[in-house]
């Protein structure tokens, strides 16, 4: 019998749940349960939807499918656009953050205009930060708006060496921002395109074998570990314009744990890059009796398919790992174990709407 550990419930804080508008690839019901089969009990959910999260109404209808779907607790993301700032002071406070999608991706989201970026970062207010996807010269940019208006701002998938570099002066000079890096920036490189092909698309693209090097070198300027679970159908995928993105929700553990195996990485450091430090960043407050069981003995190599987010493929099909979730705990409640995840839809909570958690079936208590 192989190790046993308990955990604290990882935090991903860059999950796209697809809906409304993209149920074929994934909904609040199939993605918080592949979270919960990843050992994963909170995300925060990204605004790229169809339509995207960008006003009051958009923000009730998405809020109102997460209630009656997600399996784990949540907060959902508003997207900046060029004429939405300020968003109301309640839409702030009951919103993960506020995301700006600076570069381009998947969806029609997007800020080039100077004055627009200014405006949301002057009058960005929420419990959580301005979280920015930005590349290349627009981690420098976004750093000078940093200093320029005080904005908390939080870079989402940092993926090369010179954009860490970046973020690590602009810490040293005590600005307030921080990051996050995914698993397949960590585990994959460039050279895995040709054998993943359209698989191995998403954005920012994989970097270099260098620059997969400075982020596992650079391990601390790196303030979490976060999938930005980006699921599209096989069929999308192989299609002949295929959308970047990939699924990592069950994936993130079991590699981080194999990185501990390693020597990689310390435990204590796997638990502050995926629970504390981004429930210090988020501004999230704690889930009582929520926890993770990992064997830390599990030899396994990961599979094309068999997994519970609805488009059912990984891009680490086929590497060898060590460690595996074995049961979740939510709340009280075990909501997944051996393979089969047991929550309900709609038992997954929003931390924003609700201040505290007392018992796993009392009624939150709402702030707006
Ligand atoms: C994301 C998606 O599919 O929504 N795709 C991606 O490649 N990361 C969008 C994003 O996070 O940029
Ligand atoms: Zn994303």
């Amino acid at each position: 019998m192989s190790p046993v550990v308990r955990l604290p419930g990882l935090v991903d804080v860059h999950v796209h749940l697809r809906e409304p508008g993209g149920e074929h690839k994934e909904t609040f019901a199939t993605g918080t349960a592949a979270a919960l089969a990843g050992g994963v009990t909170l995300v925060l959910a990204m605004p790229n939807t169809s339509p995207p999260i960008v006003d009051e109404r958009a923000f009730m209808e998405a809020t109102r499918r997460a209630q009656a779907g997600a399996r784990c607790d949540y907060a959902l993301f508003l997207g900046a656009t060029h004429t939405n700032a300020p968003l109301s002071p309640s839409l702030q406070r009951r919103a993960a953050g506020l995301k700006i999608y600076v570069n381009e991706t998947f969806g029609p989201l997007r800020v080039t205009s100077l004055p627009a970026l200014i405006a949301h970062m002057r009058q960005w207010r929420g419990p959580g930060p301005v979280a920015v996807h930005a590349e290349g010269l627009m981690v420098p940019a976004i750093v000078a708006l940093a200093a320029m208006t005080g904005a908390r701002v939080h870079f989402c998938h940092i993926s090369r060496a010179a954009e860490l570099a970046v973020i690590r002066a602009a810490k040293e000079q005590g600005l307030p921002v921080t990051c996050e890096v995914t698993p397949h920036h960590l585990w994959l490189t460039e050279q895995d395109v040709p054998r993943l092909g359209s698989f191995g698309q998403m954005r920012p693209p994989l970097a270099t074998p260098a620059d997969r090097d400075a982020l596992w070198a650079n391990l601390d300027v790196i303030d979490c570990v976060a999938t930005d679970h980006a699921p599209h159908t096989r069929e999308e995928k192989a299609g002949p314009a295929p959308p970047p993105g990939v699924p990592g929700l069950e994936t993130m553990l079991p590699l981080l744990l194999t990185a501990v195996h390693e020597g990689r990485l310390t435990m204590e450091r796997l638990v502050a890059l995926t629970h504390t430090c981004p429930m210090a960043i988020f501004n999230l407050p704690p889930q009582p009796d929520t926890w993770v069981d990992v064997d830390l003995g599990a030899e396994w190599v990961v599979p094309e398919q068999g997994w519970h987010t609805r488009v059912d493929w990984s891009p680490f099909a086929g590497l060898h790992l060590r460690g595996r979730v074995v049961r979740t705990q939510l709340r009280g409640d075990v909501v997944y174990e051996s393979g089969r995840v047991i929550a309900s839809p709609g038992s997954g909570r929003d931390v924003r709407t609700t201040t505290h958690f007392t018992g796993s079936r009392q009624k939150g208590v709402t702030d707006v």
